[in-house]
């Protein structure tokens, strides 16, 4: 029976791993296509990264940056960043995914991981990163944008707030013992 159980559980960690690599696979080719006209933000260019995950730490701590390592590398072109005086200081980073819509499929993007480092915060930058990036998106044929978000992150329900995003699910247990919001911006 235990045996039976394992093989069924290992099975579902398969399953969901490829399921991921495809849905990654398409949405990454899809976004390979899209371009940058801002001139506020920037995406992700090499030598980039070290200052990205320093960002990354100061604000999540010792948290391994997984999804940051993997798809700022597959989604490059959809990955912002926020420079003053040349330093980066604030980061934003999104993957695709399609849904099928009707007889259409259209691309919808997740908001992983967003970021301004400590000295900056405050001051209105994930405000531009978010206001930019997300007219990007929506001129690339974006349809709707999806952010996960702490309920106790006082900051980034703001932030998230702030740039047109609405809840649309409370996920309990998302956080360790804190329950998330689901949210959604609409282009
Ligand atoms: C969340 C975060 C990205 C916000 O970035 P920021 O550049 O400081 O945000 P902005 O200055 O653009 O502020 C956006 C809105 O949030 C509000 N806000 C910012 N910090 C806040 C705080 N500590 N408490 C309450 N509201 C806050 C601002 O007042 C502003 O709203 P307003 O213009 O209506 O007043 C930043 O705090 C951060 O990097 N936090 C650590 C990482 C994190 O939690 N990321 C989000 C994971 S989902």
């Amino acid at each position: 029976m235990n045996v039976t159980k394992t093989i069924l559980a290992r099975l579902s960690i398969a399953h969901s791993f490829l399921v991921r690599q495809i849905r990654d696979g398409m949405g990454s080719i899809i976004a390979s296509k899209f371009t940058n006209s801002s001139t506020e933000i920037r995406t992700i260019k090499d030598g980039d990264l070290e200052k990205i995950l320093e960002v990354h730490k100061e604000a999540f701590g010792e948290r391994v940056p997984t999804q940051v390592m993997r798809y700022s590398n597959k989604f490059k072109n959809i990955f912002y960043i926020y420079e003053v005086e040349g330093e980066i200081v604030g980061y934003i980073g999104y993957y695709i995914h399609l849904k099928r819509v009707g007889w259409k499929i259209v691309p919808l993007a997740t908001a992983y991981s967003v970021a301004v480092a400590e000295k900056m915060r405050g001051r209105g930058i994930s405000s531009i990163m978010y206001k930019e990036s997300v007219h990007q998106l929506k001129r690339n044929g974006v349809r709707a944008i999806y952010a996960y978000v702490n309920e106790q992150n006082m900051a980034s329900m703001a932030a998230h707030k702030k740039a047109g995003f609405e809840i649309i699910e409370e996920i309990k247990n998302l956080y360790g013992q804190d329950a998330g919001y689901k949210m959604e911006l609409r282009l």
